[in-house]
C-alpha cells in the first residue's frame, strides 16, 4: 500500500500538458464513459438517447467486457462469457431501444454428474436436497432482513450489522440452509470459498433482484449471441464517439470538468474534454494510473481484494454431449463445494462438442494456470474411467480478472462503501460497475441509471 501511495504521488506530480494537440485531436464531448463492458455501453446509449454526447474509451477491440461470444458454422453460437439477462422491463427496454431479437435462455441441459475433480473420480451431489426453486425461497427468506441490499448496491446502514461479516457458514447454519448450498453456489461460485466469506459478499452475488428474477420471468438472451447486443450498440453509439484499443494516461479532475489525455495501442494520443467522467472499470491503484487522485480516492481504492477468474469454451474433451459435469468436494461441507483454484463444473453448452468452463482463483492464478487446470481435471477423469476423455482443445478464452472486489471486514466496518459513494459526482467524476452494485447485467444497469439521474446534465 504504501508503494501504491508513492506511485499515486509520482503520477500526480507529472506535468499535464494540453499543448501540443492539433484540433482534429482534441475530442470535447458532454461526458467520457471509461470502459465499454455492460455498464459503460448502456450508459453510452442512454446518454445519447437523451441527447447528450459521449466519448467512450474501452481498453480492447470490441465492446461487452465480461460478455464473450463465439460463433461457429451454422449460425451456432457458444455465450462463453455472460449468457443471460434477468427477464425484465429494464432489459426488455434496453434490447427494444438497440432493436435486438431476443428469446428465454434455456440450459444447454439439466444432467448434472458429480465428480470430485481433485481426485477424477465420480462421488453423491452434495446435499442440494431442495432443488433450485425451494432452496432460492428458503434463502431469499432468510436474507429478507437485509432489504436494504435488495437493488445489488451497497447501501449498508452507518452501524453494519455484525451478522453481515461473519462467515458465510456461520448464517447457514443457523437458518438451517444446507439443502440451499447448490442453488446459492450456482449464483455465487466466483465468491471462491463462500463457506468462509462474510455473508455480505454472497449476498452481493446472488441477492434479492437475483432470487426474484430466477423465481419470476427468468433470463432472456440476444437470439445471435450476447456479441449481438453490443454490436448493435456500438452502432447506435457511432464509431466516432468510441475509442478502441485505448487507454487514459493521463487524467485531471475538477468540479467543472475533465481533461484527459488518451492513448491508443497504435501510440496515438488524444486530448479528451467532458463535462462529466463515467468510470466503469474496477477503480484500483493499477487501473487508474496517471489519475489526479486524492489521498481519500488513493486510500479507497488500494483495499480492494480480487479474484482470478476465468472463462473458456472448451472442445475435444471426450465428455458426452448433454450433461454438466460438476465439480463436487465431499470434503467440505455442507454443500460438497470446490475451493479455489476451481473450475466451478464443465457445462454443456448446447452445441454438440462444446463445453464452457469457468475457473476461479485467489490472488494471481495466470490464464496459463487456468489452461493447465483444465487440462489436468479432464485427465484425472479420464484416468479413473468415469469418461474417456481426450487432450482438449481451448477454442476461446478469456480472463475476466479482476473479479469479485472485496474489502476486509474491517474495512466494511469503518464505512468503506459510504466513503465510496461519498465519491459519486466529486472533481466531475462519477462510478459504476461491478464494485458499486452486484456483478449482474441487469442491476447494474438499473443502477447505472441513477448514477446518470445524478449527473445533472
Ligand atoms: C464469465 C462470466 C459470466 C457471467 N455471466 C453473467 C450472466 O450470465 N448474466 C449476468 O447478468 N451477469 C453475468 N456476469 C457478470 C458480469 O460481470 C456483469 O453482468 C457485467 O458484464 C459487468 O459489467 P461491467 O460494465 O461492470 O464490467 P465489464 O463488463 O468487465 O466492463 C468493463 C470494461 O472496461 C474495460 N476496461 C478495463 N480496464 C480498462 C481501462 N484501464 N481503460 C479502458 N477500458 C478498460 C474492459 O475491457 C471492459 O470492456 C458474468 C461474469 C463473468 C466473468
Ligand atoms: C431500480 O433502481 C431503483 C432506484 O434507483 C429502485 O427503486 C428499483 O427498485 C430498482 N429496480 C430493480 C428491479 O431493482
Ligand atoms: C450472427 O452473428 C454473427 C456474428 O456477428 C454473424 O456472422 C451471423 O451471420 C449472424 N447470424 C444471424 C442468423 O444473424
Ligand atoms: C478546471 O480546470 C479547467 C481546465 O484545466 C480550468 O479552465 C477551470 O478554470 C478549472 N475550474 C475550477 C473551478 O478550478
Ligand atoms: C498479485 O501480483 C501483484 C503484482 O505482481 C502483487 O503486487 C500482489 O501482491 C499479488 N497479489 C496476490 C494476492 O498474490
Amino acid at each position: 500500500m504504501r508503494l501504491e501511495g508513492l506511485l499515486f504521488l509520482a503520477a500526480a506530480c507529472i506535468a499535464f500538458s494540453t499543448g501540443g494537440f492539433n484540433a482534429e485531436d482534441v475530442v470535447t464531448r458532454d461526458v467520457c464513459i471509461l470502459g465499454g463492458g455492460a455498464t459503460g455501453t448502456y450508459a453510452a446509449v442512454q446518454l445519447r438517447e437523451k441527447g447528450h454526447s459521449v466519448a467512450l474509451v474501452e481498453k480492447k477491440d470490441r465492446l461487452g467486457g465480461h460478455a464473450e461470444t463465439l460463433y461457429l458454422p451454422s449460425d451456432k453460437y457458444v455465450n462463453y462469457g455472460v449468457e443471460g439477462y434477468f427477464n425484465n422491463d429494464i432489459t426488455k427496454n434496453f434490447f427494444s431501444q438497440l432493436n435486438v431479437d431476443y428469446e428465454a435462455l434455456l440450459p444447454g441441459s439439466i444432467i448434472i454428474e458429480n465428480v470430485n475433480f481433485n481426485t477424477g473420480k465420480r462421488v453423491l451431489p452434495g446435499n442440494e436436497l431442495l432443488g433450485t426453486i425451494a432452496g432460492a425461497i428458503l434463502y431469499r427468506t432468510a436474507i429478507e432482513q437485509f432489504n436494504y441490499l435488495s437493488t445489488g448496491a451497497y447501501y449498508l446502514p452507518d452501524k453494519v450489522p455484525e451478522a453481515l461479516l461473519r462467515p458465510f457458514h456461520e448464517f447457514v447454519e443457523e437458518h438451517a440452509l444446507q439443502g440451499a448450498m447448490g442453488v446459492i453456489f450456482m449464483f455465487a461460485e466466483n465468491v471462491g470459498d463462500i463457506l468462509n466469506a462474510p455473508l455480505l459478499y454472497v449476498i452481493q452475488n446472488f441477492g434479492i433482484t437475483h432470487i426474484d428474477a430466477l423465481l419470476g420471468g427468468g433470463y432472456i438472451r440476444p437470439k445471435n449471441g450476447t456479441d449481438q447486443l453490443f454490436n448493435k450498440a456500438a452502432n447506435y453509439i457511432a464509431e466516432e464517439n468510441i475509442f478502441y484499443e485505448t487507454t487514459v494516461s493521463q487524467a485531471k479532475r475538477n468540479s467543472t470538468g475533465v481533461e484527459m489525455i488518451v492513448k491508443n495501442a497504435d501510440g496515438t494520443r488524444k486530448l479528451i474534454r467532458a463535462k462529466k467522467l463515467l468510470i466503469t472499470f474496477p477503480p484500483t491503484a493499477s487501473s487508474l494510473t496517471g489519475f489526479d487522485l486524492r489521498p481519500e480516492e488513493s486510500t479507497l481504492f488500494s483495499k480492494w481484494n480480487h479474484k482470478s477468474y476465468y472463462a473458456a469454451a472448451i472442445t475435444n474433451t471426450g465428455l458426452p454431449d448433454g450433461i454438466n459435469v460438476a465439480n463436487t468436494n465431499p470434503d467440505n461441507q455442507p454443500g460438497s463445494l470446490p475451493l479455489p483454484p476451481f473450475q466451478w463444473q464443465m457445462e454443456y453448452s448446447g452445441v454438440p462438442g462444446y463445453f464452457m468452463s469457468k475457473i476461479v482463483a485467489d490472488g494471481n492464478f495466470t490464464a496459463e494456470d487456468a489452461k493447465e487446470l483444465i487440462r489436468s481435471d479432464l485427465k484425472r477423469m479420464g484416468k479413473t474411467g468415469v469418461y474417456r476423455t481426450k487432450e482438449p482443445e481451448i477454442a476461446a478464452f478469456a480472463s475476466h480478472s479482476p473479479e469479485t472486489l472485496i474489502v476486509s471486514t474491517d474495512d466494511v466496518r469503518n464505512g468503506f462503501y459510504k466513503k465510496l459513494y461519498a465519491l459519486q459526482g466529486q472533481q466531475s467524476t462519477f462510478y459504476t460497475g461491478y464494485t458499486f452494485c452486484t456483478d449482474y447485467s441487469t442491476p447494474l444497469w438499473n443502477y447505472t441509471s441513477s448514477v446518470l439521474d445524478m449527473m445533472d446534465l
